[in-house]
């Protein structure tokens, strides 16, 4: 049985970017009466969105953890369906990102990239975690990639992405495990939303096939079924956009 298959009132971080954006859009028509919270470095929501309360807040800052707390506990019952979008794959123009080989590994992109593909997803679980109610059901989605998947590494590079996202995926299963024990209903996942045009993978998509590379409404589609259809039994995995399990 899914965990939450209406949600009532969802948290979305990272609803500038373009599956977080896609996906705020993609959750206005599945679920027009559900209460969209949105999180985001940018002042406003990205103009006509479904947005209902709005928090500016960069969730790589140990400052956000109180702030997007107090966002919440403003709004009464906590958020029953979370969905963290935060990730960064290259610097744009700066040349930093991401590593063919060993020899461009630079610590300072490594740790920004620690920064903004992990503590920004940690920063808003310290956020949610004491508003959480034992018997109120959960679902937790923190958009990861397949190449974080160390069992599916076949082709090596991209260094900082890959090591952040498996540190990414690291803290999706343990806090399945704590929000599990807590929880009488919840399902804490990592998904893959494919190959998406957005800002991220532009700059690698020439050697995209037409049919791999997704609009962002597609993939935002696909990660809504995905939630709507999550059981326990499904917490604590990394998800391919299709709801199938990808090896850690
Ligand atoms: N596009 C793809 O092909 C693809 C493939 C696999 C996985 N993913 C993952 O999907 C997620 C969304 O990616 P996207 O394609 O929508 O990329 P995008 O358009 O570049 O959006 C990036 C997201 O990361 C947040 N972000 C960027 N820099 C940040 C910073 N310094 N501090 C805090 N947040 C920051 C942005 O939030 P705000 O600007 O709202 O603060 C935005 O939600 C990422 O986690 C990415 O790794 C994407």
């Amino acid at each position: 049985m899914a965990v939450m298959a209406e949600p009532r009132r969802i948290l979305l971080a990272g609803v500038s970017g373009g599956i977080g954006t896609a996906i705020s859009q993609q959750l206005a028509g599945r679920f027009p009466e559900a209460q969209l919270l949105s999180i985001s470095r940018s002042a406003e929501p990205p103009a006509g969105l479904p947005v209902a309360e709005h928090l500016r807040a960069d969730l790589t800052e140990p400052d956000s953890v109180p702030a997007a707390r107090e966002f919440l506990a403003d709004r009464g019952a906590p958020p029953d369906w979370v969905i963290c979008c935060c990730g960064i794959l290259h610097g744009g123009g700066g040349g930093r990102g991401p590593e063919k080989a060993l020899n461009q590994c630079e610590d300072r992109w490594l740790l920004e990239s620690m920064r903004i593909n992990v503590i920004t997803h940690l920063h808003l679980a310290q956020a949610l975690a004491p508003l959480l109610q034992r018997h109120c059901p959960l679902v937790w989605a923190s958009l990861s990639a397949k190449v974080g998947s160390i069992g599916d590494n076949h082709l090596g590079g991209w260094y900082s992405y890959r090591m952040s996202k498996a540190a990414l995926n690291m803290l999706v299963r343990n806090l399945s495990i704590e929000w599990g024990r807590r929880l009488e209903r919840c399902c804490v996942v990592a998904i893959h939303p494919g190959t998406t045009d957005t800002g991220l993978s532009k700059p690698f998509q020439k050697n995209i096939a037409a049919d791999k590379l997704y609009s962002a409404a597609t993939s935002a589609r696909r990660i809504v079924d995905v939630l709507a259809n999550l059981d326990e039994a499904r917490s604590g995995r990394l998800l391919f956009w299709d709801g199938e399990v990808l090896p850690w």
